[in-house]
């Protein structure tokens, strides 16, 4: 089993209920009650769920190590007490996007949208993990899915750091987005 595989169902059960979905590009989710994270692989549709996503972490492909440094020294895990809030974000980019090289890539991503400057501001408010599915299959319908939380003390500046996210350069390749708002009310 690869210990970096994380599967999100979208159910009745799981520890996050879901307070808010909006597709923000291109199709949306059916709407559900819980959110289930699990830290492997899930083979069949459980009982009530309505959508099952999938993704792994990885090795970082854009961050410099001047970039990394800071995150490392400023970011924080998921999974705090206080971080009641959180955000699943799966998005698809489009081929445009996938048909340009690295150091293109890199120059949307940082250069001209400055992903990383922007998120660096809001940490260790905000803690995140991101995963790749892209390489998962065929037909996976999202290539990443992020997942984000933070206080409910932090909520408007998590508002604020999508915003400015979303209005970049790089958000311009972005193809479908759900942007699914949950509380934590279960241990
Ligand atoms: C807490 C603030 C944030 C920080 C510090 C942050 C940082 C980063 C970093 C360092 C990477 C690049 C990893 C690599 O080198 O491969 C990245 C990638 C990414 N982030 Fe963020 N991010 C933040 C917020 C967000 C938000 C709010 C979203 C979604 C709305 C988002 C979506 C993504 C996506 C989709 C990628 C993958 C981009 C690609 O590979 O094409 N990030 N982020």
């Amino acid at each position: 089993m690869n210990p970096r595989l994380f599967t999100f169902v979208g159910g009745k059960e799981g520890s996050w209920s879901i307070v808010d979905v909006k597709a923000v590009v291109g199709d949306p989710l059916p709407v559900t009650e819980r959110l289930e994270i699990i830290n492997g692989p899930v083979p069949d549709m459980p009982d009530g769920a309505k959508w099952l996503l999938r993704g792994v972490t990885s090795n970082e492909r854009y961050a410099t190590r001047a970039e990394k440094d800071l995150l490392v020294a400023k970011q924080t895990g998921l999974g705090r007490s206080e971080a009641t809030c959180a955000a699943l974000i799966p998005i698809r980019k489009n081929a445009k996007w996938w048909s340009l090289t690295q150091d293109e890539r890199r120059g949307i991503f940082e250069d001209q949208s400055q992903h990383v400057k922007i998120g660096l501001r809001y940490l260790p408010a905000v803690a995140r993990r991101l995963h790749h599915c892209r390489d998962l299959s065929e037909c996976e319908p999202f290539d990443f899915v992020t997942l984000f939380d933070y206080s409910p003390a932090d909520s408007a500046a998590f508002e604020e750091m999508v915003s400015e996210l979303r209005a970049s350069e790089e958000w311009t390749f972005v193809d479908r987005e759900v942007d699914i708002r949950m509380v934590r009310d279960r241990a």
